[in-house]
């Protein structure tokens, strides 16, 4: 969405003739997201009439298939992607048109040659495809790749003037941006080398949620929820990130269970803070508690959503101790199946490496896979409200949620008795897996007397609208051929997610315990989470 600030009428931005190019497009992420999200662009009918895909990777050149027939190797990794991973089924008629303009250029992102062929490439399908050479390039890479991809990117001089609208190039930025608050200010500064602003596109993918962008809609376009929307009456909200799988693949069907996928490379050293809070989470939060931005137009949103991280009270390290729980899985159930530690998938994971490759710490790991904490927003509309945030790995479902709790009503009338109060008024946002909305409150039960009893006034994505909805992928990637910012993350919005962690990460780093809270592989997370909201006289919501 964007605003024509001359005319006050929102633009209609539609995505324009390019080539995507992913860097690291032969990845996981690509594999299971992107070019899946791509495929149902096509299939939709959404993406520009001339369009195509290349991607940028290392490959494993040892590969046959790879070394002789690189559009190939990357056709046949993208149809078994699609065919696992795809929101629509893979249909063969759609996936010949789709594969017909998707290529792979094998090359290393520090190798000069390599960019050198990349470029070739891509004019090559710019004429065979009518592309006037516009490019979004997807960096869809690990952060310490970063700076020297742009720069190579910059040297190979295939990067457009800012002002070439017709011939533009723009570029999104993958997360994680960066490990801290130092290394982040590092990449964006790179990336801000080459690229100017306005054709770098942060994306934190949640932000493409069809059930978040609702967010703003349900508060912003009804009458009746933007007066209640405050400390006068809402007692607190909860944001829930639960996942169900945890860092490693089993298959279990052999004996022992072995390792199919992991990815402990990355996560190991990383963990929940940075991997869900300091991104996904925060920004549901602004999403939830923005004032309403005056327009649509990108940065008057951007700018309403960095005024709530300005406003979310500093962590001190006496806070952290106080308001943070950090957990790890120790072995337990999945579905009936007993499913080790993390501290396990670790050790296993590294084992396959010679020694000096190994992390310090890789036999005895100390990196979280659960956090809880209690955040405050202190401006005059949140005062005093506790927002309670958790998320976790492997725990007992795939559940993600912000819950608006209202205040109670006067212990008068129908909660005069303390033996039995009534429950609280709560709405949910459902935000994965089963989309949607729900309102709890309190019915007479039908008889003669009168009983109260919490009822659910649900709305669901699937059954209302009859589709599935599009993957926050599939929007944000159309987005940026649009030109269109507005879900994406400014440069401050970054860095000042990570300046508000980084007191727990520091305290973290200082206190080097040797065992974390533990909780078993699916269940709600360690003890001390549920004590860290009980003490405030509230519990978690049942997921
Ligand atoms: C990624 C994290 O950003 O988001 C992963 O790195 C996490 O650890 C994933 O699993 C969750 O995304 P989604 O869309 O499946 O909820």
């Amino acid at each position: 969405m964007a605003f024509d600030p001359g005319t006050g009428v929102q633009k209609v931005l539609l995505p324009q003739p390019c080539i995507l190019v992913i860097f690291g497009g032969d990845g996981d992420l690509s594999w299971r997201k992107l070019l899946p999200a791509v495929y149902n662009l096509n299939v939709d009918g959404a993406l520009p009439s001339h369009f195509a895909v290349v991607c940028f990777g290392l490959a494993s050149t040892k590969d046959e298939l790879t070394l002789s027939n690189p559009d190939e190797y990357i056709r046949k990794r993208a149809k078994d992607g699609i065919q696992r991973f795809s929101r629509q089924p893979l249909d063969e008629g759609h996936w010949e048109d789709f594969s017909r303009a998707l290529f792979f250029v094998p090359g290393s992102f520090n190798n000069a040659a390599d960019y050198a062929r990349l470029r070739a490439k891509l004019e090559a399908v710019d004429i065979q495809f009518g592309v006037p050479g516009s490019r979004v390039y997807y960096l869809s890479i690990p952060p310490q790749f970063v700076s020297m991809c742009v720069s190579q990117l910059r040297d190979a001089r295939m990067v457009n003037d800012p002002d070439d609208e017709v011939r533009f190039t723009r570029t999104i930025v993958e997360k994680p941006i960066g490990r801290d608050l130092e290394s982040a200010r590092a990449v964006i500064k790179a990336v801000d080398q080459a690229f100017a602003e306005s054709q770098t596109y942060r994306i934190d993918h949640y932000l493409g949620k069809e059930t978040v962008q609702n967010l703003m809609v349900l508060r912003f376009a009804n009458s009746i929820f933007e007066p209640l929307w405050n400390q006068k009456y809402i007692d607190h909200v909860q944001i829930t990130v639960a996942e169900e799988e945890g860092l490693v693949r089993w298959d279990q069907s052999t004996s022992p269970p072995t390792m199919t996928a992991s990815r402990v490379g990355y996560y190991e050293g990383v963990g929940a803070l940075r991997d869900m809070v300091q991104n996904h989470i925060l920004q549901i939060l602004c999403t939830v508690a923005m004032e309403p931005p005056y327009s649509l137009d990108p940065d008057v949103v951007r700018d309403a959503k960095a005024n709530v991280l300005h406003c979310l009270r500093p962590m001190t390290p006496e806070g952290v101790k106080t308001d943070v729980v950090r957990g790890q899985y120790i072995d337990g159930d999945e579905h009936g199946c007993l499913v080790p530690s993390y501290r396990h998938e670790v050790r296993r994971f590294f084992e396959q490496f010679p020694p000096e490759k190994r992390p310090s710490g890789w036999d005895n790991s100390v990196t979280e896979t659960y956090v809880a904490m209690r955040v405050f927003i202190d401006n005059w509309r949140w005062s005093g409200v506790p927002f309670y945030l958790r998320t976790g790995k492997r725990l007992p479902k795939r559940s993600s949620e912000v819950a608006i709790q209202f205040r109670d009503v006067p212990s008068v009338l129908f909660n005069s008795r303390p033996e039995i109060p009534v429950d609280p008024t709560v709405l949910t946002i459902k935000v994965q897996p089963e989309e949607g909305l729900s309102m709890r409150i309190a019915t007479k039960l039908p008889g003669p007397k009168v009983r109260i009893y919490p009822v659910k006034m649900e709305f669901n994505y699937a059954s209302g609208f009859g589709a599935t909805s599009p993957e926050a992928y599939e929007r944000l990637v159309l987005d940026v051929m649009a030109g269109d910012a507005t879900l994406f993350m400014r440069r401050d919005a970054v860095e000042t997610a990570w300046q508000w962690v980084m007191p727990a990460l520091e305290a973290w780093s200082r206190e080097r315990v040797l065992n974390l809270p533990e909780y078993r592989a699916g269940t709600w997370g360690p003890v001390e989470a549920d004590r860290l909201i009980l003490a405030d006289g509230r519990q978690w919501r049942t997921l």
